[in-house]
């Protein structure tokens, strides 16, 4: 088995003021797309500084690559790219400069590619810096990491102060990258941005890894959502007493509801009945979050959890 390309062993790391990370332990196999996600405050620039040796931690133990990032440092780096979270650019310099600038720093790449994703982002060459709007800047942030193609991409909440074409475009090119076999680790507050890039999430709140899934198995072990519409009388209790049904409500002909585990009582059910209409479907991970953890996913503040589909 190859080494994962990430591993983090019991990483400590508590400012004097208060907060940090705490025991954090997870792994990042090479082609992963993994998605760190949490609130404000949460420890997830911090983990991300510990990984890239920008800080150091009080305890535990963190490899890159297999190497020491601390020991090994230049060649961690080398094969790195790194969006910060909180991005400082030499303001007077144009686009061209800057990422010429970075490229001899990276030992010079082909200019021809640095421009294939200029171009891709649309990006200005010759505008100085500091005359960027934020969306942009930040598009010069993602450019310098994906140039040269590094081996894993480090990402601080890429996407913020974008909008949502352009978001959805470094969503493409991060898949591409995973699909050539590239890391990505990519911190965000959004459920819904991991949830289409990510094969693993991990959710981190006050300095502690909560929780670490694959996304997929994140949907397929928890709840669906049925909504049946029968003709003729209906007998709502027949389905309240299923095996795994943890919520119904009756509106009209229609009855919703949340099934946990496998549905086969429910299609035995159905089969007694005569059916209009029906939809299952699998909540979103925003649900999911809620239904395991009992805490709604570090997002935007929403409504109660639908139990009726959409
Ligand atoms: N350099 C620092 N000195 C002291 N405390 C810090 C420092 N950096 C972070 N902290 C504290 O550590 C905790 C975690 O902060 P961190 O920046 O890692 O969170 P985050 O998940 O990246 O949040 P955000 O989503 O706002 O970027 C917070 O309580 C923060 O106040
Ligand atoms: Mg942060």
């Amino acid at each position: 088995m190859t080494r994962p390309v990430i591993e983090l062993e019991h990483v400590t790391k508590h400012y004097r003021a208060g907060g940090g990370v705490d025991d954090v332990s997870l792994e990042v196999a090479a082609g992963d797309v993994f998605g760190f996600l949490g609130p404000n405050g949460a420890g997830k620039t911090t983990t991300i500084r510990l990984m890239l040796d920008l800080i150091r931690p009080d305890s535990g133990r963190i490899s890159i690559f297999g190497l020491d990032p601390r020991a090994d440092g230049i060649a961690v780096r080398r094969r790195l790219g790194y969006v910060p979270g909180d991005l400082v650019l030499y303001e007077r310099l144009t686009v061209r400069e800057l990422l010429s600038h970075f490229s001899y720093l990276r030992g010079g790449l082909p200019w021809g590619e640095i421009e294939e994703l200029t171009e891709r982002f649309d990006l200005e060459l010759d505008r100085p810096i500091g005359a960027l709007s934020k969306g942009n800047r930040q598009k010069v942030a993602l450019v310098q990491a994906l140039m040269g193609r590094p081996d894993l991409l480090v990402l601080d909440e890429p996407t913020s102060g974008l909008d949502p074409l352009v978001q959805r475009q470094v969503h493409e090119a991060l898949r591409e990258a995973a699909s050539a076999g590239r890391t990505v680790f990519l911190s965000s507050h959004f459920l819904a941005e991991v949830e289409q890039v990510a094969d693993r999430v991990g959710m981190i709140r006050a300095g502690r890894l909560t929780a670490v899934e694959r996304v997929a198995d994140l949907r397929s072990k928890s709840v669906h959502l049925v909504e049946v519409r029968v003709a003729g009388r209906l007998d709502a209790e027949r389905f309240r007493q299923l095996p795994g049904v943890t919520s119904l409500d009756v509106v009209g002909q229609t009855v919703h509801l949340r099934i946990a585990g496998p549905l086969d009582p429910l299609v035995r059910e159905l089969a007694h009945h005569d059916l209009e209409d029906l939809s299952i479907r699998e909540p979103d991970l925003e649900e999911v979050f809620l239904e395991h953890f009992g805490a709604t996913a570090p997002t935007e503040p929403r409504r109660e959890a639908p139990t009726h589909a959409p």
